[in-house]
């Protein structure tokens, strides 16, 4: 395991690879960012799985963002990406999904796949800047309250 955590500068913020001690902050995010939080535990238990790998984005010393990907052979699924509320529309998301997906080359992964909310406008936006392109959909994926089900889109990227 690495001592030190190396770190990408992205902006106004900090990448760097996630480590157990982020659980915490990662949960905290999460919940500010989706209906379904995931608890310190559930990041925890990810954190340490070999299968997965994740990255997040500091500013000063408060976590800004998080992406994290689950790896299958020479296959990977990005299973959630967020950016803290107050610090959305910097580029922060941008950034750290490029040292992710370099990441995610390095460790062998050809095809990245994720699956996102076809009303979510600024992650449509985001996977279509890092170059994911619509490869199918999941008609009533998403509860939501008060309202239809909504549709998945899976995104597919290639990694060179
Ligand atoms: C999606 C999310 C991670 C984007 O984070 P971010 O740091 O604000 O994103 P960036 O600033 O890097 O912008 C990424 C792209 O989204 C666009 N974008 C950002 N905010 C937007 C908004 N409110 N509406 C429309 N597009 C938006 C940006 O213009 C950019 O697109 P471009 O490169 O074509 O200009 C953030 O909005 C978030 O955490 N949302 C809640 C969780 C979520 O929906 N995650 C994704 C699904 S798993």
């Amino acid at each position: 395991m690495e001592l030190v955590r190396r770190w990408w500068k992205g902006g106004d913020a900090r990448l760097g690879a996630a480590e157990l001690a982020d659980a915490a902050g990662l949960a905290v995010l999460h919940a500010d960012s989706f209906r379904r939080g995931w608890s310190e535990e559930e990041f925890a238990r990810l954190l340490i799985d070999r299968n997965i790998i994740a990255d997040v984005a500091m500013v000063g010393e408060a976590l800004a963002g998080f992406v994290m990907s689950r790896c299958a052979v020479e296959e990977a699924e990005i299973l959630s990406v967020a950016v803290a509320p107050g610090r959305r529309g910097r580029g922060i998301a941008g950034r750290l999904l490029a040292v992710h997906l370099g990441r995610l080359a390095a460790a062998g992964i050809e095809r990245v796949f994720l699956e996102v909310d076809q009303d979510n406008a600024p992650g449509r936006r985001l996977y279509a800047a890092a170059g994911f392109r619509e490869v199918g959909r999941r008609p009533g994926y998403y509860a939501r309250p008060g309202g239809p089900p909504a549709v998945a889109l899976v995104l597919r990227r290639d990694l060179a």
